[in-house]
C-alpha cells in the first residue's frame, strides 16, 4: 500500500507487522527518559553548586577542583554531559529534519550538528576525568594557591 492510500475503514491495524525501522520509537522515549533524568541531575547539580553553605559565592577553581575529586560528582557531571548532549542532540535532530526543505541542507546541518556534538561529548568526557588540579612539575606560579600550600 502506498503512503497516500488510505485503508478500507474496517482494516487491520498493521503498524506492528511494519518493517520500519523502529530507531524514531526509541529516539521519542530517550526524549522522555533523558528529560525525566536530567531534571533530577541539573536541580540536584544546581542545588549543590548554588544553595548548599556558602552557594554560589564558593564556587572558584578549588570548588571544582573538589568536586571532581570524588568519583560520585565525576559520575553524576558525565551523566549531565551525555544525556544533555544526546538529548539536545536528538532534539536538534529532529527539528532539523521537520523545517529543512532540500535533502542537501539537512545532511549538511546534520553533519555540523553531531561533529559539534561528538566534539563536546569527547572534551568534555576527557576534562571529567583527566583533571588533575596540581599537575606535577607544573611551574608553581600557575598553580591555584592550595596546591602550594603547607
Ligand atoms: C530539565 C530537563 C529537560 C527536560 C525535562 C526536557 C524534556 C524534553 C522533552 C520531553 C522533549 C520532547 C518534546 C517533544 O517531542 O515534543 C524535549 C525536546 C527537546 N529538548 Fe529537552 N528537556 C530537558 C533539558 C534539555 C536540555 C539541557 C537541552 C539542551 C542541551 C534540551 C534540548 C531539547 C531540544 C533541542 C528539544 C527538541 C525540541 C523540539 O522538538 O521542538 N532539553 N525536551
Amino acid at each position: 500500500m502506498s503512503a497516500s492510500t488510505i485503508p478500507a475503514p474496517r482494516t487491520a491495524y498493521t503498524r506492528s507487522k511494519s518493517s520500519r525501522s523502529q530507531f524514531e520509537l526509541f529516539a521519542w522515549l530517550f526524549m522522555r527518559i533523558s528529560g525525566i533524568l536530567l531534571v533530577v541531575l541539573i536541580f540536584g547539580h544546581l542545588f549543590v553548586n548554588l544553595w548548599v553553605g556558602d552557594g554560589v559565592n564558593a564556587i572558584d577553581f578549588g570548588f571544582v577542583a573538589g568536586k571532581w575529586a570524588s568519583p560520585f560528582w565525576q559520575i553524576w557531571d558525565l551523566l549531565m554531559l551525555w544525556l544533555a548532549m544526546l538529548h539536545g542532540t536528538n532534539g536538534l535532530r529532529t527539528i532539523i529534519q521537520d523545517y529543512t526543505e532540500k535533502k542537501g541542507t539537512s545532511v549538511a546541518l546534520q553533519v555540523v550538528l553531531y561533529t559539534a556534538s561528538a566534539i563536546v561529548i569527547v572534551l568534555g568526557t576527557l576534562v571529567i576525568f583527566t583533571f588533575e588540579p596540581c599537575p606535577a612539575g607544573a611551574d608553581p606560579a600557575l598553580l591555584a594557591s592550595f596546591c602550594t600550600a603547607g
